[in-house]
């Protein structure tokens, strides 16, 4: 018998540390090789909810959330709920006085009906359909950010009363991220170049069109991004456009947004985002270049999704089957359809086995999904316990961001649910999808 089986204190001493930043701050190892997430084990969650099981610890949520209005008090902090589109998420934000981004009629649904106050909402999206503008009206969402030329007349033949808009620049910025989420480069889809003059000829266009009143710019150089270099050329970019707009139009624009895009961390290394870096050299620069171009500093909108709600959640599986050669490959109950970021964006993740202790020594595995893929896999060469097997826990961090979001029914396996945990008590924010579900839409 080993000091750890005979001394659960010190077993719990010995299990392989948290990495910080990965899992939520209320997340600690228990005896007996659990992991309590909020108060709660997570075995007990995984038993009482079933696998696979999204949970997301609220006072995380909140506390990133309150992180970022304290470093930047001055400035509007809009959730991008694509991020996250789940009602009681949109409920704690509210709360937290954050604004809020949607990007179709879709997700402005969840805003509404929840009632989320709709002058603190903006619309976004490279296509707004007639549908979603209309949403957007009759529920008189604070700004619609115009990124097309038919938008502007799509919109204006809409307006009943001025609608206060901006407009979304592509600054022309390398953000160093996946390719698939880089939106502040030429030669995309989104918005209007400024390099080209595109920008200006949509913002001569929007002040001369009834009914659209220009409020300002936006832009969004992508996501997961580290680097704080390129918000800063973007702030300088975008306060050179608003000088001009002043210069050519007599137009005085006084709200700037730089969008979101901050990055979370999802294995070991990958080091928290510098927030409070983040918001003094932006402030700076904008102090500065606004200064010099004898601008009033505009009130600037950030408009981070992934940074508040990714490393909130935790996804739990059960592993069905491990097989053993050239590589360890370890089977678990979800995949691609819960999670199909690997394959998408090529991103990393890991699992740490939870419920038991295990003598075994740490060797490299590959966690896989159930679906009918070969490139159904959730993590890659990560150390696992080698006695790992059939009906083992696995909780993969860093979950709470584009998960719920992007999940599919892909070979019609259910979509798993949301959990929410606060202060010891748990609460099935969206439950369990079903066959039933499934089936409904298929009529026969
Ligand atoms: N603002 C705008 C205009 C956006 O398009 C986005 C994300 C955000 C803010 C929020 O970005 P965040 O802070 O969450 O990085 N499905 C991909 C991410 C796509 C992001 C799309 N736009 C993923 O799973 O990595």
């Amino acid at each position: 018998m080993t000091l750890a089986e005979l001394l659960p204190s010190v077993a719990a001493s010995v299990q392989p540390r948290l990495a910080p930043g990965i899992w939520p701050t209320g997340t600690h190892p228990t005896p007996g090789g659990d992991l309590s997430f909020g108060g709660i084990p997570m075995t007990h969650l995984a038993g009482r909810f079933g696998t696979p099981c999204s949970l997301l610890d609220e006072a995380e949520v909140r506390s990133r959330a309150r992180a970022f209005r304290a470093a930047l008090p001055s400035a509007e902090v809009a959730f991008a709920s694509k991020s996250l589109p789940c009602r009681s998420v949109l409920r704690w934000l509210a709360e937290e006085g954050l604004s809020l981004d949607v990007c179709s009629a879709g997700e402005l649904a969840v805003a509404r009906s929840i009632g989320f106050p709709a002058e603190r909402i903006m619309m976004h999206g490279n296509v707004k359909t007639p549908e979603d503008l209309k949403a957007a009206l009759s529920y008189r969402v604070g700004r619609i950010v115009i990124d097309s030329l038919d938008e502007i007349d799509a919109l204006a033949a809409l307006v009943a009363f001025p609608q206060p808009v901006l407009i979304r620049v592509t600054p022309g910025i390398d953000a160093h991220t996946h390719q698939a989420i880089a939106t502040g480069v030429e030669d995309q889809k989104f918005g209007f170049s400024l390099a080209s003059g595109a920008a200006l000829v949509a913002i001569e266009k929007v002040l001369a069109t009834p009914g659209l009143r220009l409020v300002g710019l936006h832009c969004h150089l992508g996501s997961q991004v580290r680097r704080i270099d390129g918000y800063e050329e973007a702030t300088r970019r975008m306060v050179g456009l608003l000088a001009r707009v002043r210069d050519e139009h007599q137009v005085v624009l006084d709200q700037l947004d730089l969008g979101g895009g901050f990055a979370a961390a999802y294995v070991d290394g990958d080091g928290e985002f510098d927030l409070p870096g983040f918001a003094h050299r932006v402030r700076a620069t904008l102090g500065y270049e606004c200064s010099a171009a004898r601008l009033p500093v505009p009130r600037l909108t950030i408009e981070p999704g992934r940074s508040i709600v990714a490393n909130a959640g935790v996804t739990l599986y059960r592993v069905i089957t491990v097989k053993h050669g050239s590589r360890t490959f370890v089977a678990v109950d979800g995949g691609m359809s819960d999670n199909p970021r690997p394959a998408l964006y090529g991103a990393r993740y890991t699992a740490r086995r939870i419920g038991r202790h295990g003598r075994a020594a740490l060797r490299p595995a590959t966690v896989v999904g159930r679906h009918c893929e070969a490139g159904d896999v959730l993590a890659e060469d990560i150390p696992l316990p080698e006695d790992i097997r059939a009906g083992d826990l696995l909780a993969v961090p860093g979950t709470g961001a584009y998960h719920y979001a992007l999940a599919s029914n892909y070979n019609m396996v259910c979509r798993p649910p949301l959990v929410g945990v606060c202060a010891g008590e748990a609460r099935l924010l969206v439950r369990r999808e079903t066959e039933e579900d499934v089936l409904a839409r298929d009529l026969g």
